[in-house]
């Protein structure tokens, strides 16, 4: 009898501890489970972040832009960079750090456009609001881990944020302006406008580094006959020419000269009126 109880007490001590091994290592898979969950959901944030903010210098696959910004999508690449500029930190404190801070000072001047030989030119602006930048440094550390676990954005993505979808119910122009106005959105959304200016009438543009462009058209005449106006424009039409070609004769109040200075000698004649006549119709 003693013995039995013996051997049942050993049973279920052995089964008691079998119990609890298997609730503790299920307890760490599920922990494990959520960790990947929220990882993931940062990345996805980081990237959504990285296509409103980052692809206009970046490309939107971050397969970089010849002279506006290098390519980020190698992790490789990146280590060795943070190496070259003698950064003693891990990939992610370098990435988190370079996005926050911005690169005042340029490393490599073919990333500098046109600007190259103006000495205060800036490679890239900060990013964080702690250095006047428009992003929040929950936002800065999501885009990181994006970049740190770098995958291409699918093909159906990239299709929607390309392609303008027109409203429900909304007049089609007619023919001639419809053109002109396709042309204006297309070149809207290739030449990366979209990602710094949000802008109603073109899907995916939500940029926040500079203004707004709605009511533009409106807006024009009043910033010019301002006594703060510098540039040289007399009619809202050559204001908003000038914004594109010569970014830097006016600056609006409150924004950072940042906006890229090449846009005159890549765009056509035509091209830039189209994008004229579009935005003054904002
Ligand atoms: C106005 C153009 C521009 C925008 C917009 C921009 N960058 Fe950059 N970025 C650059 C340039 C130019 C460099 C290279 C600077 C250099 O080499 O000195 C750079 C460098 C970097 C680097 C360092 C890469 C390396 O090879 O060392 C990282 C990381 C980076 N950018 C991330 C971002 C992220 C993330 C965003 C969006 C939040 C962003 N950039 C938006 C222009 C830009
Ligand atoms: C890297 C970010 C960036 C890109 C790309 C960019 N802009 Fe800008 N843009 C700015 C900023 C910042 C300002 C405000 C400062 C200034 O006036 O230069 C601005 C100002 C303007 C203005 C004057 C707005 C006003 O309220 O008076 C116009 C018009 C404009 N941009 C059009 C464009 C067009 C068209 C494109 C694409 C061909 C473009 N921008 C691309 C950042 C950008």
């Amino acid at each position: 009898m003693v013995r039995l109880q013996i051997a049942l007490g050993v049973i279920i001590t052995v089964v008691g501890l079998i119990v609890v091994a298997w609730i503790a290592l299920n307890e760490d898979a599920n922990l494990a489970r959520r960790d990947q969950e929220i990882l993931a959901r940062r990345i996805e944030r980081g990237a959504v972040l990285f296509e409103q903010n980052c692809y206009t210098c970046h490309g939107f696959n971050a397969q970089g832009v010849p002279g506006l910004g290098p390519p980020l999508n190698d992790r490789e690449m990146l280590e060795q960079r943070a190496k070259e500029v003698g950064w003693p930190g891990s990939l992610y404190t370098y990435l988190v750090r370079t996005i926050a801070a911005g690169r005042i000072v340029s490393t490599r001047p073919e990333y500098l456009g046109g600007k190259a030989s103006d000495p205060n030119a800036m490679a890239m602006p900060p990013w964080s609001e702690e250095y006047g930048g428009p992003l929040r440094p929950a936002d800065i550390e999501d885009i990181a881990l994006f970049l740190q676990n770098f995958e291409e954005f699918p093909p159906e993505l990239l299709a929607e944020i390309a392609t303008p979808v027109p409203e429900e119910g909304e007049q089609p122009p007619e023919q001639g302006e419809a053109d002109v106005d396709a042309v204006a959105i297309d070149l809207f959304t290739q030449l990366g406008c979209l990602g710094c200016h949000a802008l109603a009438t073109v899907p995916g543009a939500v940029g926040t580094v500079g203004p707004a462009l709605d009511g533009l058209g409106e807006r024009a005449a009043s910033i010019i006959a301002d006594p703060a106006y510098t540039g040289n424009a007399t009619t809202p039409e050559e204001y908003i020419r000038e914004s594109i070609v010569d970014p830097s004769v006016f600056v609006v109040a409150g924004y950072p000269d940042v906006m890229p200075k090449g846009f005159g000698d890549q765009l056509s004649e035509e091209q830039l009126d189209a994008l004229v006549q579009f935005l003054m119709k904002q």
